[in-house]
This record gives structure tokens, sequence and C-alpha cells, in this order.
């Protein structure tokens, strides 16, 4: 009998249980396999804690959000213990080699990955699947999770419409997608923003201010400003560019440490951004302006049609990989089809928005300010 585990882990988002119900129902009824669930990440391997995979667990949790294994952000190498973390590394080797597993499926966005890679280098065989809201996974041209929060936001946008429109105000909405801009990019075109600004292009904030004033001048007396959290100024890239030099220039161990912490404590900082700009706006424009976080609304619920059958298309086909024991791959959707990506090609790559996408140039030909022009 073959018996593989499986965990989620990370942010959790929707499709992840679609994805649990295609790898479980295909690993146990096609390929009759046994599976063991891990709780909540690389935690529940660290502590064997377990759920043994039914086909009743499976049974209607396709529409469900959230994960029925639970998830953290934990990581194999760096495991919280009490105030301090420590390697877990062997304590996972340990508790896989004692339930007999063939092998470990993960479950994740770019953190994922990259900890399921430890795992490889431990010795262990493991598959992985791409999921993330921040759509940010090099290697797979969608990651699931990705359609329904560009869905929620989108919807978030159409509303703020009448809002703004009737008070004319400035609405600025941030959107979540990490240091990625698919998500505020995407829901910004979809939802009619009239500025979006996304990490890959870094914005001047007086040309948002005169797109604003123009669009005001031409009668329309509000504006909705689509931000990803994490979009920058010119200003503060040149300072992101400065710190990331310093941390490949240095030779002492502790001047390297020096730059990472500069740079995560800028990271910290930039929390309050969004809330910065539309102070900034309403007095640089004179309008009204007001702020909306869509934060975790953008995780939750029932996952879309499409990524259900994203998440289904490619949890099934990870069982096929796992039936053809081979491992040390993360199964991607490429095209219409699944493509298994060695993991060393994923793990600690990261897939921005390139600034000449179409979808750029979409918004910026639809008269979209970009906050660069
Ligand atoms: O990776 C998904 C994501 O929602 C990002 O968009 C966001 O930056 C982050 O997770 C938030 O993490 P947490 O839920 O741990 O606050």
């Amino acid at each position: 009998d073959t018996c593989i585990g499986v965990l989620t882990s990370g942010g959790d988002c929707p499709g992840l249980n679609a994805a649990i119900r295609g790898l479980g129902k295909a690993a146990l009824d096609h390929y009759n396999m046994s599976v063991i669930g891990f709780r909540d990440g690389f935690r529940g391997l660290v502590q064997d804690r377990t759920l043994r995979i039914t086909s009743d667990q499976l049974s209607g949790i396709l529409t469900d959000g959230g994960t029925i294994l639970g998830t953290s952000r934990d990581k194999p190498h760096k495991m919280p213990i009490g105030d301090r973390t420590e390697d877990m590394t062997d304590v996972i080797v340990e508790n896989y080699h004692r339930h007999g597993l063939e092998a470990v499926v993960c479950i994740g966005g770019g953190g994922t990955q990259k900890n399921a890679m430890r795992l490889v280098e431990a010795g262990l065989n493991v598959v992985t699947l791409p999921k993330t809201i921040d759509n940010d996974i090099a290697e797979t041209d969608v990651s699931f999770g990705f359609d329904t929060a560009l869905q929620i936001a989108t919807e978030a946008i159409d509303r703020l419409h009448s809002t703004a429109t009737s008070h004319h105000r400035v609405i600025v909405v941030e959107l979540m997608g990490h240091r990625a801009g698919w998500l505020a990019l995407g829901a910004g075109i979809a939802g009619g923003a009239d500025v979006i600004l996304i990490p890959e292009i870094p914005y001047d904030p007086n040309l948002v201010t005169k797109a604003i004033k123009r669009r005001a001048r031409r009668g329309h007396r509000f504006s909705i400003v689509a931000v990803a959290e994490g979009a920058v100024t010119i200003e503060q890239q040149q300072q992101i560019d400065t710190l990331l030099q310093e941390k490949k220039d240095a030779q002492e161990k502790d001047e390297k440490k020096a730059a990472s912490d500069a740079l995560k404590k800028f990271h910290e900082d930039h929390v309050d951004h969004t809330l910065l700009l539309t102070g900034q706006l309403e007095e640089s424009t004179g309008m009204e302006s007001r702020l909306t976080i869509l934060g975790h609304l953008q995780r939750g619920g029932t996952p879309s049609a499409a990524d259900r059958l994203l998440a289904t298309k490619l949890g099934t086909a990870c069982a096929r990989l796992l039936a053809d024991r081979k491992y040390g791959y993360m199964v991607a959707s490429q095209g219409d089809s699944t493509a298994a990506v060695p993991l060393e090609k994923v793990a600690g790559n990261k897939k921005l928005v390139p600034t000449d996408h179409p979808w750029v140039e979409a918004a910026r030909r639809v008269g979209t300010c970009m906050g660069d022009e």
C-alpha cells in the first residue's frame, strides 16, 4: 500500500479544499493509495498531528473556502518553539519515515515552495502545488486562489464607484498581492480604476495628483486609486535598491545582516503607505479622500468556477505524478495542460508583472494613470 502525506502551508486561499479533494479522490479511488493529512502546515509534520483522509472527509468540500487541514506560516528550519526558533527538519524526516510515507505533497505559495525544496534536500520525496491569491509563483501561468480574489476585488472596486461619485471623493483602495501587482492590476483594470499603482512600476505621487485633477477638470469629480500593498514611490524604490546593493556588496556577515534588517524594517514601516498616500492626495487635490483596505476579504469564501477547475486539474495531475513515482516537482498550469516543473526552478523565484505585460499596456491605453507618466 502506497501512503502519501499532504499539507497546506502559508496563507489560506479559495481552492485549497478543491485541490485536496482532487488529489485525495484520485489517489484513493483511482490509484489505490492511502492519504494522511498533516494539520497546520509544516507544524503538523513536526508535531505529528494528522488527519486520515477518507472519501467521507473529501465529500462536500469542493465549494468551501479555507483548508480542512488548517495552515500556518511555520518553516521546517525555523519552527517557533516558545520565544525562539529551531531547525526541526530532522523531526520531520523521522515522522515521515515513521508513517511509511512514499511522498509528501506540499500545497502552498512561494514560501512553501522554498520550504518544500529544503525537504527535498533532506532526502524526502516531495511534490508541490501552486496556490496563492498573489499569482507570483514562478513557472506556472496562474495559481489557484487568484481568480477568486480577482473577482472579489473587482466587485469591491465596482461598489466603491457609486459612493465615490456620490460624494465627489477620491477613494484609495488597497489590494493584497505581497510584492507583486497582479491582483491590483487585474482588479484595477476590470473594475475601471482611474489610477493603478503596482510594485513593478514605482510611482511619482505628483503624477497621481495631476491625473486626478485632470479628471476633475473634465467633469469627473471622483477618482478610484487602486494600490497594491507592495507599491512604492520612485524614491522608495531607490532606497530599496541601495539596501539591496549594500546587501550584495557586504563582505562581512554583520554588514549583510545590517542591510537585511534595514530592508525588513523598510517593509514593516511600509504597511501604512496607503493611509499616507490618501492624506497626501486629499491635500494635493483638495478633494475629500478615503481609504478602503480590502485585506483578508480577498482570501475568504467559496472559490470561483475557474479556481475549482484549476485546483482539480492540478490536484488530480499531482496524484498521477505520484503514481508515476516522479518527485521533486511542482505541478504547474501551462496553457491548457499541466507540467511537472523541477522544484529548483521554482523555489526562490518570483513571477512579477513584466512592465510591458499586455495588462499594463491595456491599462495605459484606456487612459489609466500608472503613476509613472
Ligand atoms: O500571500 C497571500 C497574502 O494574502 C498576501 O497577499 C499578503 O501580503 C499576506 O498573505 C498576508 O499575510 P497574513 O494573512 O499572514 O497577514
